[in-house]
């Protein structure tokens, strides 16, 4: 008898998964928050180590800045320190950014060489300008936080393991809603192993051939970020038709962002967001202006 009513219930049960939960087809079609967004069909302003032209570049005050300017994604820079923190910063070097130097001594002083605790005091603002003094270098987990609040976060991974990056998103549940790029694309093969749903960038530099375009299909991007000077109109289809979207880096000349939306490059990344906004970049209005 007992074991009837086992058997009833697990087939109960098992009726109840199949009609609840979604089978594998449905979890592919769905898109994240970030993949949505990636996909969408406008030309994205982003924000290029935040607001980078009005305070100091990879610091929550600049992040905060691309935020409240619109930039509907800002961009950052990280490096794994000496305890495998993941720091944002963009060189590998605390030198350019920092008072380093003066703290520790020496120069070409390594992130890697010093922990996040040795790294707390210094000072990542005042080489921008006197009123950003005391600015501190930030955690990924901190950049996350003010940038998640009102955009979204595309991460360059410069160095350190996938995993770490991955958990991290993981345990504060903003895998769907980040985006994730490197130049090293062996990064974003493994990242892609790990969360195959995440939305990746494969960043590149130098002429676009046809083996670059082909080598990206292993990293499972959904972005190429083409250095700007390089992109063309055959490139911009080529890319195209491989199935990408196309973001072009680092566009600061507003002649130019006009140009490349005219090839239909998908995203413009920029150390001006606010005046990329205000171009008010769009694909229809090229199909208008033939039409006419
Ligand atoms: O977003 C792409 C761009 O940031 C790559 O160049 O050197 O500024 O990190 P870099
Ligand atoms: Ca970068």
């Amino acid at each position: 008898m007992a074991r009837q009513f086992l058997v009833r219930c697990s087939v109960v049960g098992a009726l109840l998964l199949t009609l609840v939960a979604p089978s594998p087809a449905d979890e592919a079609i769905k898109k994240s928050a970030a993949q949505a967004l990636v996909t969408a069909d406008r030309i994205l302003v982003i924000a290029h180590r935040g607001d980078s032209k009005v305070a100091p570049e990879n610091t929550l005050p600049a992040f905060q800045s691309a935020v409240d300017v619109g930039s509907d994604l800002v961009e950052l820079d990280y490096v794994h320190t000496k305890d495998g923190v993941p720091l944002v910063i963009h060189d590998d070097t605390l030198d350019r950014t920092t008072n380093a130097r003066q703290i520790f001594g020496g120069e070409k002083i390594p992130v890697a060489s010093k922990t996040l605790q040795e790294l707390a005091p210094l000072d990542a603002g005042e080489w921008f300008g006197k009123n950003f003094r005391g600015t501190r270098l930030p955690t990924l987990d901190q950049s996350l936080d003010v940038i998640q609040r009102g955009s979204v976060t595309l991460i360059e991974r410069k160095k350190g393991d996938a995993k770490t990056c991955y958990e991290l998103l993981r345990s504060k549940d903003l895998l769907d809603e980040v985006v994730v790029q490197a130049f090293d694309w062996d990064f974003l093969a493994d990242f892609h192993q790990l969360a195959p749903h995440v939305a990746l960038g494969a960043l590149g530099h130098d002429e676009l051939t046809d083996a670059k375009i082909a080598a990206v299909k292993r990293t499972g991007a959904t972005v190429v970020g083409w250095q700007q000077d390089q992109l063309d109109q055959a490139g911009v289809n080529k890319l195209h038709d491989a199935g990408y979207r196309v973001w072009a880096w680092t566009v600061d000349n507003l002649g130019r962002a006009d140009e490349l939306a005219d090839m239909g490059v998908n995203g413009i990344i920029t150390n001006i967001p606010k005046q990329v906004k205000a171009l008010d970049l769009a694909y229809e209005k090229k199909a208008a202006a033939v039409a006419e």
